[in-house]
């Protein structure tokens, strides 16, 4: 329940994207939070007001004549009291009125009045050549410089059969940064550099060996830093997870790879967190052909050799960043935990107690530093991840 006790009200307007804002009410509502919509004439055109009410729970608000509210003025009241205004899609009709603070219809109308500290975010919604239209450019310009947030668009096939920029974020995106625009900003101005999944070493061109973590974790955290407004690279191995909205994220497959990318974007970093289950050995004879049964059905006879540590080489570096290790023990986490750390040389170490967190939504860590240890009961990978990121901010300052 990110959204628990949040009161958001959400406004439509004209576009065929307004059937994923009926995903996005759902999904607001389902992570906690009380919906209101406003929908603009033309949004009617599209979905109507009985569907966004089934999935709010609310009847909607079409009308800035609307008699419901007592002093009859919907325009007012509906942002009194709120914790965010919304508007998905927002066409660029609306983009142009809000940049010139015309109202017209309710949704203008209280946009205009709106409280000068409520926060406020659009995803705009239309055609690839409407929005690079100069007037269209300006106008978002515009609406940066009065702080309201713009939520993409993104690239990619449009209903209108074109493709290119116009595109709506899809919902989860939008909800994701919701629940970003209600976090601390504690690592604002922070370069943060993260490794994530597992890694892949080769035997031959189609086998290899690999480890169960699914990179949960190290997305969760990279989404958590993100959110406390870091500049964010996530350097990942083969995962099948979405990169979190606002991060960069470089792939990679082996832990030799890993090493490079990491070491190659380390400098200016101000926090480095190791999450990636990163393999200890690679094939040292990998074979150029596909190993072959012999006649009497022998085991290749694989040799290996050790991969470099990416945490001790960060750690040790002259301008290191603050570097946070992770472990995966399967046994005697507390002894093991605190040896690792002063080995791997780093002032922060995280330990997933029991080794069966791979893959899982959830985890329970136990912090070393050189104070002891702290424990982060069991919970959401994403609100441990949040955790963390308050825990790091703080060693940090
Ligand atoms: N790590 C790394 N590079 C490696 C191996 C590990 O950066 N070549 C990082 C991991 O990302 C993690 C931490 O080191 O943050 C600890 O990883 P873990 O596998 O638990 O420790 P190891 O050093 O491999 O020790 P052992 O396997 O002996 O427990």
């Amino acid at each position: 329940m990110e959204l628990a006790g949040k009161r958001i009200v959400l406004g439509l307007t004209g576009g065929i994207a307004c059937y994923k804002a009926a995903e996005l009410a759902r999904g607001l509502s389902k992570s906690g939070a009380s919906v209101q919509v406003v929908m603009t004439q033309a949004a009617q055109q599209f979905i109507t007001p009985v569907t966004m009410q089934a999935l709010t729970g609310k009847p909607v608000f079409t009308d800035q004549w609307d008699a419901r509210i007592d002093n009859n003025m919907p325009h007012i009241d509906l942002t009194r009291d709120i914790d965010a205004l919304l508007i998905a899609p927002c066409s660029a009709d609306f983009i142009a009125k809000l940049a010139h603070g015309q109202c017209d219809d309710l949704l203008s109308t209280l946009c205009l009045a709106r409280p000068e500290a409520l926060p406020m975010m659009v995803a705009p919604a239309m055609n690839v050549e409407m929005w690079q239209n100069p007037a269209t450019q300006r106008n978002v310009r515009q609406l940066k410089e009065d702080r309201i947030g713009i939520l993409g668009p993104e690239a990619g096939e449009q209903a209108c059969g074109e493709t290119g920029m116009g595109r709506m974020l899809e919902p989860v995106r939008i909800q994701e940064e919701i629940v970003a625009a209600f976090q601390p900003k504690i690592m604002a101005g922070k370069r943060v550099l993260i490794t994530a999944g597992p890694t892949f070493e080769p035997i031959d061109p189609v086998r290899g060996i690999t480890n169960l973590s699914s990179g949960k974790m190290g997305y969760a955290i990279a989404r958590a830093a993100r959110e406390a407004g870091a500049d964010v690279l996530l350097v990942s191995g083969p995962t099948a997870l979405p990169t979190p909205h606002g991060v960069q994220r470089i792939n990679v497959q082996t832990a030799e790879q890993m090493y490079d990318v990491v070491m190659s974007h380390v400098s200016g970093q101000d926090v480095f967190i190791a999450v990636a289950a990163v393999a200890d050995w690679r094939v040292a004879n990998v074979s150029e052909q596909k190993w072959k049964k012999d006649e009497h059905g022998n085991a290749p006879q694989l040799q290996f050799e050790l991969n470099q540590d990416i945490l001790a080489d960060v750690a040790a570096l002259p301008n290191k960043p603050y570097c946070v290790g992770f472990a995966a023990e399967s046994e005697q986490l507390l002894r093991n935990g605190e040896a690792k750390r002063k080995r791997k040389g780093v002032p922060l170490l995280v330990g997933n107690i029991g080794h069966r967190t791979f893959g899982k939504d959830q985890n329970e860590l136990m912090l070393f530093d050189d104070n002891g240890h702290t424990h982060l009961p069991l919970a959401d990978k994403q609100k441990l991840a949040r955790q963390l990121i308050a825990e790091i901010s703080r060693r940090m300052h």
